[in-house]
């Protein structure tokens, strides 16, 4: 692994060389903390780490901060896993530097996806962690810690509100260098621009799936004290959030590509919400080693489900394979006094499909 890590610490030595600016290979990589071991990074530190040179600095500057990005990784990493679980494309990750693979690159909704849900990762671990009170640069929302809240509705302001603006600001300096606005509509994008864009979307996510959650205080739960406080969401609910998203993302014009725009091409208007992509996505189905798609061949599919993880669309049609399984579980459990429980054993022969 250290072999491979000095490689791309070669690759974007070179890349910055010639292009200035080290784009894909490394601005992304910081991601492969969310399929690494907990405890991984503080053991190797910053300098150690798949970063670019620039977050490099930023992770030595605020290495406190460490085990906020790694939780925000793989918390992102597992929900973008459970939100595409019976897709074509499950978001498969793999344990080396390349992490998503040709997603990471491809300028598709799938790419704009994993922007949006790392960056919303790293805002939400991050102001986790400033809410438990682990940090001395950030804690609760002291605007509102106090504040009057509404005495005509019968409640005030108490707890602790989370911050979520120290790590917006973190996950913005951390992964896009601090860039506020992106909305370069006007000129189209570059895939540099399209990421920023999605990356602010998932942190806008944070901003938008908050809540208010209050407490009632008084004699036997009386309410005549009523204390509210702002809340992010369970990550899940994020989650949720932006596979809408990204079901209505928005094609753009790929400026970097392309002189003049085609004329199919209207100019859209993109608000920071919405996810936007420049490639349109392969239909996932069948292998194509070079482009990293694994296809769905062998995937476990649901006859009976009119959904994406129905056996029809999620074998694209080829047809699947039946294979019976034994499922042996517990059954008949009773308790016995004192104290005890016991189970028989029971089989049951399943049906369980797999594409062809
Ligand atoms: C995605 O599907 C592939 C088979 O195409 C499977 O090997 C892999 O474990 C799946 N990944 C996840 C995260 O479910
Ligand atoms: C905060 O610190 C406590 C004790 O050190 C630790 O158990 C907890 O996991 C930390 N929380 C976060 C979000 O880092
Ligand atoms: C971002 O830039 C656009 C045009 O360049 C401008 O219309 C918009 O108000 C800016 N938004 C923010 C939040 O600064
Ligand atoms: C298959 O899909 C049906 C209908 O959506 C659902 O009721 C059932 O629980 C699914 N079966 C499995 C094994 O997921």
């Amino acid at each position: 692994m250290e072999s491979r890590i000095s490689g791309v610490r070669h690759m974007c030595a070179l890349t910055l060389l010639l292009v200035s600016v080290c784009p894909l290979c490394c601005r992304a990589s910081w991601m492969w903390l969310g399929v690494t071991s907990a405890g991984v990074p503080e053991q190797r530190g910053c300098a150690n780490l798949p970063m670019s040179p620039r977050q490099r600095e930023l992770c030595r500057k605020k290495s406190f901060l460490l085990p906020s990005i790694q939780d925000g990784a793989r918390l992102a990493v597992a929900e973008c896993q459970s939100q595409f679980r019976h897709e074509r494309w499950n978001c498969s990750t793999s344990q080396d530097r390349a992490v998503f693979g040709y997603e990471l690159t491809s300028g598709t909704k799938e790419t704009a996806f994993i922007y949006a849900v790392m960056a919303a990762g790293l805002v939400h671990a991050v102001t986790r962690s400033c809410s438990q009170g682990n940090m001395t640069e950030c804690g609760c929302d002291s605007r509102l810690r106090g504040g009057r809240g509404s005495p005509a509705e019968g409640w005030h302001w108490g707890g602790c509100s989370d911050h979520i603006q120290y790590g917006t600001w973190f996950s913005r300096r951390f992964i896009d260098g601090g860039v506020k606005n992106t909305s370069t509509t006007r000129g189209g994008y570059t895939p540099v621009t399209m990421n920023q864009h999605n990356s602010e979307a998932g942190r806008q996510a944070i901003d938008s799936t908050m809540s208010t959650d209050c407490r009632c205080h008084g004699v036997s739960g009386s309410c005549a004290v009523k204390t509210c406080w702002r809340t992010m969401a369970a990550f899940e609910r994020v989650g949720v959030y932006l596979k809408e998203r990204y079901e209505r993302s928005v094609q753009v014009w790929d400026r970097s590509r392309r002189k003049t725009r085609r004329k199919d091409q209207r100019r859209v208007s993109v608000d920071k919400h919405q996810l936007v992509f420049i490639n349109k996505s392969p239909n996932y189905c069948v292998e194509d080693r070079r482009r990293g798609v694994a296809g769905t061949r062998g995937r476990r599919c649901n006859r009976t489900s009119t959904g994406p993880d129905g056996c029809n669309l999620l074998c694209c049609g080829r047809g699947y394979n039946t294979h019976v399984v034994r499922h042996v579980q517990r059954c008949e459990c009773k308790f016995v006094w004192c104290c005890f429980v016991r189970c028989r054993r029971c089989e049951s022969m399943n049906d369980m499909h797999t594409c062809k």
